[in-house]
């Protein structure tokens, strides 16, 4: 499995997720329950960073040198998560929502880069080989067993 597919279907289950915490806000919730909402957001988020960047991006770097696409999806991922941390010290409900919701909108377009730019940018860099042992150490790293590999063609 190519380590790209990995981090799109990633991107699915954070879609849903962030569908279900908009729809939290539409409610009204308390500063505790935005902060909660946020939370189990963030954690997973900044893991699924982490292993964008120590995986995926540093591989093209590692042919390509830093900058371009690499760069600006790294710099969005500190950015979302610092967004993320700023919900978590909010001292108002508004504050909380404004923020929380910035930080879905931040995301949602940040996926939609790598979707469409970062990741066919990898994938046209990258041989289908190392695509599928990175994705091979992104499973290892996650705890998924990956049963019956085939090598894409
Ligand atoms: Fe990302
Ligand atoms: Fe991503």
């Amino acid at each position: 499995m190519k380590i790209t597919d990995a981090f799109l279907g990633e991107h699915g289950v954070f879609y849903a997720q962030f569908d279900h915490v908009e729809q939290l806000l539409e409610r009204g919730p308390t500063l505790v329950e935005i902060q909660a909402a946020s939370a189990t957001i963030a954690a997973p988020l900044v893991r699924h960073a982490q292993l964008e960047n120590d995986l995926l991006f540093t591989a093209v770097e590692d042919q390509f040198g830093p900058g371009g696409p690499m760069l600006v999806m790294r710099t969005e991922h500190d950015h979302i998560e610092r967004t993320l941390e700023a919900v978590a010290c909010a001292d108002t409900v508004t504050q909380a929502s404004v923020l929380l919701r910035e930080a879905i909108l931040e995301a949602r377009d940040h996926f939609r880069k790598e979707e469409q730019i970062a990741f066919p940018l990898a994938e046209s860099v990258l041989s289908n080989d190392r695509l599928s042992e990175l994705g091979q150490s992104w499973a290892e790293l996650r705890a998924v067993r990956i049963t019956g590999v085939v090598r894409a063609s």
